[in-house]
Parts: C-alpha cells; sequence; structure tokens
C-alpha cells in the first residue's frame, strides 16, 4: 500500500451522516449514540490507525502525548488556584500567601501546577527538537510544524505572564526588566511597552492584564492550536522514515500505541507528585524556583543580580553581550532583531530545507539542529554564572567574567565533541559545519577571550566561506563527471 493510500479515509468518521434508522451497535446508549454520531466509524477508525515503526528510536513519538498531559496539568491545576486566587494590589500577594499557608494542599496545588510548567516547556523543547531531526516537518506536514511552533511561542508567554501572578518582589522586578527589553523593538518599542504593562510602569494595570492572559486569551489559543495540530495528526498520520516509499511497519495506535501512551503519563504523574511533594518550592537553582518571599514595592530599588526563568536566560545572555550602540542602532534593538531572524528561520524551517521537501537527507539541517542545543547551551551556562564558584577568588570583575566564560566553555565543547563522536560513529554523520562553527564561537570567547560578537562573527563568516567553497567544488566534480 502507497503512503498516500494508506492516509485516504483518515478522519473520514467526521463526513459520515447519522443512519437513525441503521442497527447501531448494541442496543443501549452506546447504540443510541452510535445511531445519531456513527461513532462506530470513529472505532474503526482508531482500530486501523497505526504509527510507523522506523529507523528511530520509538519514544519520540511519545513526547508530544507527554507534553499535552503537562497541560493537562495545566489546566487542572490552574483551575483549582482560579478558586482562591484575586488579582488586586492588596489581594494578589495575600491570596497567594492564604492558599499556601492556610488553605489544605494548597501548597501542593501550587507546587503541582509550577512543577508541572517547567516539565511541559522541557518536554516540549525535547518534542520540538525530535520532530525537528526526524524531519517530520517534511512536506505534507509543514502546518503541523507551524501549529506546533505557534504553541512553543504561546507555551512561553504562559511561563512569562504567570509568573507576575503572585505580585511578589522577584516577579514585580523581573517583569520590569523582561518588558523592558520590548522597549527597543525598533519604531513600535514604546507602543508594544504601553500596551503590555498597561501603562509606562509596571502596576496593579500590568497585574491584570497577565492575568487576563494568563487565565483567558492564552489557554483559549493553545486549546486552538492543540487541536489544530492534533487533527492535522490524525489526517495525515506520524511522518515515515526519511525515504520510504511504501508504508512501513507500523504498531497499533489503538490499544498498543495508546496503552504505552497511558503507562508513560501514569510515570509522569508519580514524578511529578514527588517533585511537588519533596522540593514544594523547586530545586532552587536560579530560574525555577518559585518561593513566594516579600510581596512586590514598586518603590523599593530594584536588587541587582535579578534572572528570568531558564528558559529565557539564552536571550537575557545575549542581550547582555551586546554594546550599548552597534552600526548606528541600540546595542539591544540590534540584538532583539537577531533573535527575530532566528525565531523566523526556525518557524520556516520546513521551507527552507530545500533537500527534505525532494524526500533526500538533509545532514545540513540536522546540524543546524544541534548547533542551535550548543548555542543555546552555552548562553545558557553563561547566564548560570556556572564557573562562578572557581572564580571567587579572582580579583576584578573581568577576571571572573573570564573564568566563568572559561569553565562554561570547557563544559559545552565536552558536550559538543560527545555530541558529534555520537553521531559519528551510531549514526554515521558526516556533517559537523555548523556545529563546528557553534563550538569555534565558545572556543574563541571562551578560551581565546575574544568579545562573544567578535567570536560569533569570525565563526559565522568562516562556516559561510566554507559552505561556498564546498558548493563551487561540489558543482564544477558534478560538471566534470558529466562531461
Ligand atoms: C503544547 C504543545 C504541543 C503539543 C501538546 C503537541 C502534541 C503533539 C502530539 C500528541 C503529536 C503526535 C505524537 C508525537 O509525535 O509525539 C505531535 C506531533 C508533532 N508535533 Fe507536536 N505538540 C506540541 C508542540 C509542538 C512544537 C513546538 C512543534 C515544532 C515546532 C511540534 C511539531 C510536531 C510535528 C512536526 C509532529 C508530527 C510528528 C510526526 O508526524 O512524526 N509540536 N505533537
Amino acid at each position: 500500500m502507497t503512503l498516500a493510500g494508506s492516509r485516504m479515509g483518515a478522519l473520514s468518521f467526521l463526513n459520515k451522516k447519522p443512519d437513525m434508522n441503521g442497527p447501531g451497535k448494541g442496543g443501549g446508549l452506546l447504540g443510541w449514540l452510535d445511531r445519531r454520531y456513527q461513532l462506530t466509524a470513529l472505532t474503526e477508525f482508531l482500530r486501523h490507525k497505526e504509527v510507523p515503526l522506523g529507523s528511530h528510536w520509538m519514544g519520540w513519538y511519545y513526547l508530544g502525548g507527554i507534553t499535552l498531559f503537562f497541560f493537562i496539568v495545566q489546566v487542572v491545576t490552574g483551575v483549582l488556584l482560579l478558586m482562591y486566587y484575586q488579582p488586586g494590589e492588596t489581594t494578589a500577594y495575600e491570596s497567594i500567601r492564604f492558599l499556601t499557608t492556610k488553605v489544605p494542599f494548597g501548597w501542593l496545588i501550587r507546587s503541582i501546577h509550577s512543577w508541572s510548567a517547567h516539565l511541559m516547556i522541557i518536554s516540549l523543547v525535547l518534542h520540538m527538537f525530535s520532530t525537528m531531526m526526524l524531519k517530520a516537518y517534511r512536506p505534507p506536514r509543514e502546518l503541523t510544524w507551524v501549529s506546533g511552533y505557534l504553541l512553543f511561542l504561546l507555551t512561553l508567554g504562559f511561563g512569562f505572564s504567570g509568573y507576575l501572578l503572585p505580585w511578589n518582589k522577584l516577579a514585580y522586578f523581573a517583569t520590569t526588566v523582561g518588558t523592558n527589553i520590548v522597549a527597543s523593538v525598533p519604531l513600535l518599542g514604546s507602543w508594544l511597552l504601553q500596551v503590555l504593562r498597561g501603562g509606562q510602569d509596571v502596576t496593579i494595570n500590568t497585574l491584570y492584564r497577565f492575568f487576563a492572559g494568563h487565565v483567558v486569551i492564552l489557554p483559549l489559543a493553545v486549546v486552538g492550536f492543540i487541536g489544530l495540530h492534533i487533527v492535522f495528526i490524525q489526517r495525515q498520520g506520524m511522518a515515515p522514515p526519511l525515504g520510504a516509499k511504501v508504508a512501513p511497519r507500523g504498531m497499533k495506535f489503538f490499544p498498543s500505541f495508546a496503552l504505552r501512551d497511558l503507562l508513560l503519563w501514569l510515570a509522569c504523574l508519580m514524578v511529578l507528585l514527588a517533585l511537588a511533594v519533596f522540593l514544594p518550592y523547586g530545586p532552587g537553582i536560579p530560574g525555577m524556583d518559585w518561593e513566594l518571599g516579600q510581596k512586590a514595592d514598586p518603590l523599593a530599588p530594584a536588587y541587582p543580580g535579578i534572572k528570568p526563568e531558564w528558559y529565557f536566560l539564552w536571550e537575557y545572555q545575549l542581550l547582555k553581550e551586546f554594546p550599548p550602540h552597534l552600526f548606528g542602532l541600540e546595542g539591544p534593538q540590534v540584538c532583539l532583531l537577531l533573535i527575530a531572524l532566528m525565531f523566523g528561520i526556525w518557524g520556516l524551517i520546513p521551507w527552507l530545507d530545500r533537500r527534505v521537501r525532494r524526500d533526500q537527507p538533509s545532514p545540513a539541517f540536522s546540524d543546524f539542529g544541534w548547533a542551535a542545543l550548543l548555542f543555546l547551551t552555552y548562553l545558557t551556562l553563561l547566564a548560570w554564572d556556572i564557573g562562578a564558584g572557581a572564580a571567587s577568588g579572582a580579583g576584578d570583575e573581568l577576571t571572573a567574567l573570564r573564568n566563568i566564560a572559561r569553565v562554561c566553555a570547557w563544559w559545552t565543547l565536552g558536550a559538543g565533541a560527545l555530541v558529534i563522536v555520537v553521531r559519528y560513529l551510531r549514526y554515521e554523520h558526516r556533517w559537523f559545519l555548523l556545529s563546528g562553527a557553534a563550538l569555534l564561537q565558545v572556543t574563541l570567547h571562551g578560551l581565546v577571550g575574544l568579545t562573544y560578537l567578535l567570536a560569533g562573527v569570525i565563526s559565522v563568516v568562516l562556516a559561510a566561506v566554507w559552505i561556498v567553497v564546498a558548493h563551487f567544488v561540489g558543482s564544477r566534480t558534478d560538471r566534470r563527471s558529466e562531461t
């Protein structure tokens, strides 16, 4: 059977008309529902649905479901929190304090909500990178990628808006710093800042806006896009291994895959509960800590060293690496343009990866995924001040920063070398140009001591020259072998 053939008939039960005179399945409630809604067609569809067994590890196929599980936990615990939370200048902080100290198991619900938010982002990022590496975005699944990409952005919005809701000191200053970045958007900056904050500064109006976004706008948008994402997947089936011309061997979705999914959801629930009970305020690492602390006080001076959640740390660090002015623009403006460019490229991957569109292997894009991961790792480690302990004896601040950069560089180089060796030996990959460029930048910045930007420019230029030369040599060799 061809792949197109195997997809035919998917979701055809949606077109079925009610058959009020038909036998239905069974006589009771099920038969009654079946005559109206053609449930047999749905169970038939589920019985025939299969998940392709490819050359890759099946585990990657469960990550989307795990992300969905954590989102459901978010909705359930979020509704429970809403029963006590009251947004307002004199109520937001107080209601969370009351919830965590007086309401039976209130602390546990808050802890589950916070842990599940972090675990959802971890599984979401893993899911996104796994579908990227498996090239599951190739035609006809471009819109599955785009809907997932929008879900990723919306989920980051959840994290950002939820952070302010306890109205404590840390959240207040972190949101002030975070929203300040928006002011650097060229042309629209001050207008966007006004819209986001509901005024010039972070005030209780900002809390009302974030609250509306967190509990109404974002959930509606996420539920809509999850629906779309899943309809796309059901309609087209899961992506078969690259290059498969006939339908590969498959695992029955129901019951084999669904039961495995369920088992994993139970395991995730156990892990989530254990974490929430034993670490109710998070593991205590920067960006993963939800101790309530003191109430927000807009008049108090901001204290130094405020950092965002761990998944925003790379942007925070990148902003720090830019000088105040560059190319006649403000440094943060150039940085935001670069971040927008990177996000734009990521969203358009299904169209940029032209080899995979012809169903050919595209090693450059696998390497691009790894290069992106190394880039994010290095910046996140720097923002975490990994190696600050070793640097504490250093005299001036610059020497301390150099020490941190050196330690972070060694960790990233170690991880990069491991990835390259595994890809080479286990998966026989031979294309390492972009991950090599990412590691070169790490070396030039962390070990040689060049500025982050100069190291980046040198690495990008060298990689670009290499690609152009390789392309030129490749096409000349092709022409010679044709003549
Ligand atoms: C709330 C967020 C998300 C949820 C709940 C979700 C859920 C799912 C589920 C249940 C599947 C089918 C099983 C699987 O492959 O794991 C899936 C597949 C897929 N997802 Fe997501 N997803 C989310 C975000 C994303 C993101 C951020 C991307 C990429 C930018 C993405 C891209 C894809 C692709 C390309 C597939 C098809 C996989 C294939 O055909 O093999 N998803 N998603």
